[in-house]
């Protein structure tokens, strides 16, 4: 249920809620004078440093600094969003939201999906009881058995079989009074020609069920038990499934991952199931896509590192690289994980161990400092070594921090022997040439080329540069009108906002409820520099120049966010266009096409 929820209705949720009993439900909790303490679930520790006052309905950890309220809380270790906390609470708690009742369109497509899930969980428990108890599913136990699996792992991720006929979950659906245009939504039955009914999409299949964060199928991908060709078939995307939103394991591995503080990002659905039995379970996998900034953005709120960890191969390091720049994007420091040439993470754990793994986990480098490697490797002529420093040089610029930026500037002028002056000389002149170039109209920051235009191939999401206007009028709203707020937050929160420095900032104000009650520069302190320029700039905002069209002045930024954002996708999408074009590849392409046009 989507709706508007009301800061009354938050607050009282709040008061209504104990944080002790909450936290105990994650954590052991024992009493210590006024405390109450334990292990910390944010960071690994022995002793514990987590403390949760029940008089001021507060926690915090002196081991990691976190802290906060109920709804911090439970956002942190459910990976929620804000209004899905509240809402989580509120059931708890017995409060009726009363949430803005939805428009008859609205209303429909929840409705829809609601059965989409119903149906894909009925699939999903058909096809684990083929693979579990039923006679002709011998075939598919027997490959599990000969991978190693028994049925611990299958009950686990409720793997499943589909039988080799072309209708049989079809008569199942049918039998079970599931819809068929459900079915087709799903992609679970295609529709048979002329006179024929609808067919089966998987048949004689292994299958994995894909899971979203609170345990409902969203799709499925299934693998052929011999050599046959394609390997997979993945489900196609839904209203309930955007596969770049979508991680495989993440349900699994989400506790694992905030006791760690890293996961490990593996390429295939096997890979996953290897790691996670051989007792790494921080471990997911994309499923059969190239890493997102959604998926990037998803991982950051449960992780501080990424373990990548591809098939050691060409395009296993293509991937690699390109993951990284994703995540170099969003600011989520990655590192690599390197496994013999041609093994993948599943034969690895086989030949070798979980203990020879443990040794490759803690030998993992730094991302960047792989990329240095790599793209100097090969370089047998002095063009190409600048050539490689030039693009190295335009990573390091991506780089959040101006540290790491220093030190790996010094280890490139090492490393290449190119001197670091001119190094340093070499970056002046090509960001002068960025700040030079003329802004584009009616642009969105953001979507700025980040480097001389034509010499790249341009990133599937530029890295953020600067905060949109709108994003900065928001945040000034939301900084002294609690009105504002209120609506930011019923409205989605500050997942709305774009620029990852907009969304923190947007949660401070959010949690200190704005700049009226507390003190601005106490507020900024500890941010880092970048955020507390942008702090500044937020503080200084003159609060009589918006008048009292607060409202308009509000629909309009979320109006010009949500521009930004479909612009973005669109963007995504024409660069994967080109590229299925350039790879001959014209259904794909045709597919996206028609995504393209809808967006528009
Ligand atoms: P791989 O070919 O490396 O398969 O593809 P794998 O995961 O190692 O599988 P096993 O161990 O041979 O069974 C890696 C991933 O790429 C996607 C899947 O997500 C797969 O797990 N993929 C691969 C597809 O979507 N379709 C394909 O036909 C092949
Ligand atoms: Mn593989």
């Amino acid at each position: 249920m989507t709706g508007q929820i009301t800061e009354s209705k938050i607050n009282e949720v709040r008061e209504r809620s104990d944080i002790v009993e909450l936290i105990s439900q994650y954590v052991s909790l024992k009493r210590a004078g006024g405390n109450h303490v334990g292990l910390c679930p944010f960071h690994s520790e022995k002793s514990p440093s987590f403390s949760v006052n029940a008089a001021r309905q507060f926690f915090h950890c002196f081991g990691c600094g976190v802290g906060g309220d109920v709804y911090s809380f439970l956002m942190k270790i459910e990976g929620l969003t804000f209004p899905d906390a509240v809402r989580r609470l509120a059931e708890r708690a017995g409060i009726d939201l009363e949430e803005r009742s939805l428009s008859p369109e609205e209303e429909r497509r929840q409705e829809q999906r609601e059965r989409l899930y119903a149906l894909n969980g009925t699939a999903a428990a058909y096809f684990h009881r083929l693979l579990m108890e039923h006679p002709a599913g011998a075939p598919a136990r027997d490959y599990m058995r000969q991978r190693g699996y028994g049925r611990k792992a299958a009950e686990e991720y409720q793997i499943g079989y589909s039988l080799p006929a072309w209708e049989d979950l079809q008569q199942h659906l049918t039998a079970q009074g599931c819809s068929a245009e459900d079915a087709r939504t799903l992609g679970l039955v295609r529709p048979g020609k002329q006179d024929r009914g609808d067919y089966d999409l998987f048949r004689g299949r292994l299958i994995f069920p894909v899971y979203d964060l609170t345990g409902r199928v969203v799709a499925f991908a299934g693998r052929v038990l011999d050599e046959g060709k394609p390997k997979y078939i993945n489900s196609p995307e839904s209203p309930i499934y955007h596969k770049g939103r979508v991680l495989f394991g993440l349900y699994q591995a989400r506790q694992a991952m905030r006791r760690s503080g890293e996961v490990i990002l593996v390429e295939g659905y096997f890979d996953q199931l290897a790691l996670y039995r051989a007792g790494f379970p921080q471990v997911v996998a994309t499923c059969g896509t190239a890493l997102t900034a959604d998926h990037a953005r998803l991982l950051k709120r449960y992780v501080q590192r990424v373990l990548l960890l591809f098939d050691q191969d060409s395009a296993g390091t293509q991937a690699t690289f390109k993951a990284m720049r994703v995540l170099q994007a969003e600011g989520v420091p990655a590192a690599v994980i390197t496994l013999p040439q041609g093994e993948d993470p599943d034969s690895f754990l086989r030949s070798y161990g979980g203990e020879a793994f443990s040794g490759l986990l803690a030998e993992a480098r730094p991302v960047m400092d792989v990329y240095m490697e790599d793209a100097l490797s090969d370089c047998t002529s002095i063009e190409e070594k600048v050539r490689a420093a030039e693009q190295i040089i335009e990573q390091i610029d991506e780089l959040n921090s101006e540290l790491e930026q220093d030190l790996y500037l010094k280890e490139l002028a090492r490393r290449s022997g190119i001197e670091l002056d001119l190094l340093k000389r070499k970056r002046k002149q090509r960001n002068g040439k960025k700040s030079a170039s003329v802004p584009l109209p009616d642009e969105y920051p953001l979507m700025r080329e980040s480097g001389p235009a034509g010499n790249t191939v341009a990133p599937d999401r530029p890295a953020p540069t600067a905060m949109s206007r709108a994003e900065e009028t928001l945040l000034g709203l939301l900084s002294c009108h609690a009105a504002a707020r209120e609506r930011f937050i019923a409205s989605g929160g500050p997942e709305l906002l774009i620029h990852p420095v907009a969304v923190t900032l947007a949660q401070l104000l959010i949690e200190d409820r704005g700049l009226e009650n507390s003190d601005p520069q106490s507020l900024g302190e500890g941010l880092d520099p970048e955020m507390r320029d942008c702090w500044k700039k937020v503080c200084a905002v003159d609060r009589g120049a918006f008048g009292d069209d607060v409202d308009v002045l509000f629909d309009d930024c979320l109006l010009a966010l949500e521009r930004h954002r479909k612009k973005q996708q669109r963007e995504e999408i024409l660069t994967r266009i080109r590229r299925f074009e350039q790879l001959g590849e014209m259904e794909k392409a045709k597919d996206l096409l028609e995504e393209f046009k809808k967006l528009k």
